[in-house]
């Protein structure tokens, strides 16, 4: 093999540039050629197929840094029309002019269903991200429990479905995707920010984490100490909650409280997707779950709670909300992720070159061994009508009466983020944050380097 190509599909994650270099190293040692396909999708889908060499003479170009969030090629939402079959046969035939010979996508579920349709005229390969750690099974079952029922409910993963009480974590399938760790490290200090104001102040703090239909970066939240956490994949008991926001009300004066975006009602409505919007990738966009739990909950308390306790307080001004937001997805890569991003982008680039097509990379954990990296083929993770659907949280891992992760889940917690973070992450921080020399020059953006790089096809 002497060229492939590789494109990050999908949302960014912090972690991107970090698999690229592991896959632009592993080529350099195996002396490929390694492409890389500018904006994702939207760019093997342009006839002039915009490129850039990543390792002329086999050296990776000075701008592929790991430790730099986002991705330096670009990324973008637009997926392959596998009804296209005409499009299709040009995107293969752009590549083979190109003389590529397989094609590593760094993504999430959506390029993976990007990805099969490219994979029946193409060897693909993935390398996976997601801040949401959404791509993976439980259990390597999973999909084959899921019933037409089930289906119809597009969107939602198989997590909320007591299907299995128990789950050993050395049976989960890609056990944490690059991405996650960084998204839970960003998170877990907004909650713990938010927490001495909400304190002073004496209010009731709604925090929205990102996570889509999954509620582990919502789970991770825990080393922030909220004191209660809700989950899409565990619908909203109302009653409960008051009850428990009240008891904490009355204890410590002020509660803080996160919620994961795609959290849903006890009929399944989505608190955060009233006004339902799709982007490109049909994925919903989720917006304002915390906005409408504050409304709910003050509706459940009205004023008459808060200005009984302190005068001139209303529900309103007691209760806020916070997201996050896209400061889960951006910025540096801790340690976890850079690490493991960098060794799934080299082991993309083996199954390529071993001559696998429509597989993935995944990491696998074991409580012996620890983290090791492992192979899928990607059909594995379809239920029997071809779908993918994102993982959830276990209901093992969740305690739903104490709003908190369960014994397992704090395991499974620990085995990802104890040493998540490097002594370098912090130095990194330290040395440059205030650093005097940002005062005296503007960002340099990492595109514009790369514009000058950026091939077309003839
Ligand atoms: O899938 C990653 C993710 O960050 C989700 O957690 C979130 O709902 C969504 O993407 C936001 O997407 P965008 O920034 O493209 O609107």
């Amino acid at each position: 093999m002497r060229r492939i190509a590789i494109l990050t599909a999908g949302g960014d994650t912090p972690a991107l540039n970090a698999t690229i270099f592991g896959a632009v190293e592993r080529a350099n040692q195996l002396k490929i050629e390694i492409v890389g396909i500018v904006r994702g999708f939207a760019g093997i889908l342009e006839p002039q197929l915009p490129h850039v060499r990543l390792n002329p003479l086999f050296t990776s170009i000075p701008e592929l840094d790991p430790c730099m969030g986002g991705t330096l090629l670009g990324a973008s939402r637009t997926y392959i029309d596998p009804d296209q079959t005409a499009v299709i046969a040009d995107v293969k035939s752009r590549l083979q002019r190109l003389q590529i010979e397989g094609l590593v996508c760094v993504g999430g579920d959506g390029t993976l269903n990007g990805m099969q349709p490219l994979s029946d005229l193409f060897p693909c390969v993935l390398a996976p991200k997601t801040i949401d750690n959404d791509l993976g099974l439980n259990y390597i079952d999973e999909p084959n429990e899921i019933t037409e029922d089930e289906i119809s409910q597009s969107g939602k993963g198989f997590g909320g479905r007591v299907s299995r009480e128990s789950i050993e974590l050395e049976e989960i399938i890609n056990y944490a995707t690059p991405g996650y760790a960084t998204a839970v490290f960003v998170v877990v200090q907004g909650v713990e920010r938010i927490r001495t104001t909400a304190e002073s102040h004496r209010r009731i703090a709604i925090i929205e984490v990102m996570g889509r239909d999954s509620g582990f970066i919502a789970l991770g939240s825990a080393y922030g100490q909220p004191d209660i956490i809700l989950i899409p994949e565990v619908p909203l008991d109302m009653e409960r909650l008051e009850q428990r926001v009240a008891e904490l009300y009355e204890l410590q004066k002020h509660v803080v409280i996160v919620v994961g975006e795609g959290v849903c009602d006890q009929s399944g409505r989505q608190l955060g997707a009233i006004t339902r919007s799709y982007d490109p990738a049909g994925n919903i966009i989720f917006n304002g779950a915390a906005e409408e739990l504050k409304r709910l909950l003050c509706v459940r308390f009205g004023d008459q709670f808060f200005s009984s306790r302190r005068k001139n307080e209303s529900a309103d001004s007691a209760i806020f909300t916070r997201k996050v937001g896209h400061t889960q997805r951006g910025g540096f890569p801790i340690k976890f992720d850079r690490y493991h991003a960098a060794q799934l982008g080299g082991k993309a680039v083996d199954l390529i070159v071993e001559g696998r097509n429509n597989a993935m990379a995944t990491l696998q954990y074991s409580r012996e061994s620890g983290f090791t990296l492992g192979s899928l083929a990607a059909n594995k993770l379809r239920d029997r009508f071809g779908k993918i659907h994102p993982r959830q949280v276990h209901s093992s891992f969740y305690e739903k009466l104490r709003f908190q992760p369960s014994r397992l889940g704090k395991e499974y917690l620990r085995s990802v983020l104890t040493n998540a973070l490097g002594s370098e992450d912090v130095e990194q921080m330290r040395a440059t944050m205030f650093n005097p020399g940002k005062l005296a020059t503007r960002f340099q953006s990492v595109c514009i380097d790369m514009n000058r790089r950026i091939e077309l096809l003839k």
